[in-house]
């Protein structure tokens, strides 16, 4: 009995015991920052089981490796701001009225001179190669098939910007991830632009990158990944150099070799919107990275009202960051946003069942918002005001 007792105490299944559970707790979504339901299942449904968008969550999850689904899943330090994305919509409300206009709500609208059938795009995301083999193709298609929903193709795609471009579809935007030395960003903003990218959007806020920290972390199983080669003396505390020496100038400078209406995601204050203005932006988009970068970060729908009330209608304000339903977007739309991007949306689609599954998250949330317009009294997307939401931010 002694024995057996401490060769448990001791040996090495215990030991294997410990960390196999601690690989499994770690890498339970229940113990995460997801607010949204899990739901455990014995098969993996298919498409038309789909219900809402978290029902693709669960079956990317159950199709990508733990190392690639939480590449999408996770974000920064504490997951603050990961959570903070979703409790936000917790404190906007919505005023029903159920009876008025008896015609469908129309969710038309355009941004910048892109149309939309519904005021929502695609946020830029990095490498949807790793989610499917047709990789931004696929995603491209799913856009064309559910309204030509806008793309915003990220400067870190897994294609080329025009190959993906090559493909019938809707409207393409590009996003830059810009470098120091001016003339270094010509070659992918004319590449974009000459292939029909019909906005730039640069983005600010991955001063400093560490989420890296947390998918390590949650991937105890795996062999430990290389780490991330940091150049310049910033390195050795996490700093990408390449990315720490912005100032607001450099846009008008960068404005030179962009011929469409160019933007600046990243803006989390008044203050800031208001020097983007000043240095020739054209449209912000309101966001914490989808709680990818400043762990602590507001939320972006939170800080929503202030951006709007400081642009005071001189140039379109997008958001993305935690935007999962309908009612989340007629909510962003009612604080004052043109449209809406969703980020890790589509990534789940993508990965979940490809072109199919792109097109029908977005349709979910794009029938979704027509119901929540239609409960609201809401005919149209110029009639989604402060009057369709009573708010309680802490
Ligand atoms: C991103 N995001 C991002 N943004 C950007 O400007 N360029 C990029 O390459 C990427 N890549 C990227 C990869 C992954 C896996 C995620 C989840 C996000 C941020 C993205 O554009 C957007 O700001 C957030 O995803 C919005 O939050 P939600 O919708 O994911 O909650
Ligand atoms: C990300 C980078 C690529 O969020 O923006 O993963």
């Amino acid at each position: 009995m002694r024995d057996s007792e401490s060769r448990w105490q001791g040996g090495l299944s215990r030991r294997k015991a410990l960390v196999g559970l601690a690989s499994f707790l770690t890498g339970s979504r229940r113990l995460g920052a997801q607010l949204d339901p899990y739901r455990l299942r014995d098969r993996v449904p298919g498409l038309d089981e789909m219900r809402d968008v978290f029902d693709f969550e669960d079956v990317a999850f159950e199709k990508l490796d733990r190392a690639t689904y939480n590449y999408t899943a996770r974000g920064g330090g504490s997951e603050f701001t990961l959570r903070r994305n979703r409790e936000a919509f917790q404190w906007v409300k919505l005023v029903l009225r159920g009876v008025g206009d008896e015609t469908a709500p129309d969710a038309t609208t355009s941004v910048l001179g892109t149309p939309m059938a519904f005021p929502l795009m695609l946020a830029p995301s990095a490498a949807h190669g790793v989610l499917h083999p047709d990789m931004e193709t696929a995603t491209y298609e799913g856009c064309r098939r559910a309204g030509e929903t806008p793309m915003i193709v990220s400067h870190v795609s897994s294609m080329p910007f025009p190959d993906i471009a090559k493909a019938d579809g809707g409207p393409l935007w590009f996003q830059l991830y810009a470098r120091e030395e001016l003339e270094q960003n010509r070659e992918p903003l004319e590449a974009a632009q000459a292939a029909g990218a019909q906005a730039i959007v640069v983005t600010i806020d991955q001063q400093a990158t560490y989420y890296d920290r947390t998918v390590h972390d949650r991937n105890l199983s795996l062999r430990p990944r290389r780490p991330p080669r940091y150049s310049g003396s910033a390195g050795r505390y996490r700093f990408t150099s390449s990315r720490m020496w912005y100032e607001w100038q450099f846009f008008e400078e960068l404005r030179t070799m962009v011929r469409v209406p160019m933007l600046a995601k990243g803006i989390l204050t008044g203050e800031d919107a208001l020097l983007a203005i000043e240095h020739g932006v054209d449209g912000v988009v309101v966001s914490n990275h989808g709680g990818r970068t400043l762990d602590y970060a507001p939320s972006s729908l939170e800080v929503l009202p202030e951006i709007v009330d400081a642009v005071a209608g001189r140039i379109p304000v997008l958001i993305d960051s935690g935007f999962r339903r309908g009612s989340d977007v007629l909510k962003g739309l009612a604080l004052g946003a043109s449209a809406i991007c969703l980020g890790r949306v589509p990534r789940w689609g993508l990965a979940a069942f490809g072109a199919p599954g792109v097109a029908r998250v977005l349709e979910i949330v794009q029938s979704e918002l027509l119901q929540a317009m239609a409960n609201c009294g809401v005919s149209d997307v110029a009639s989604a005001t402060g009057a369709v939401v009573r708010t309680d931010f802490p």
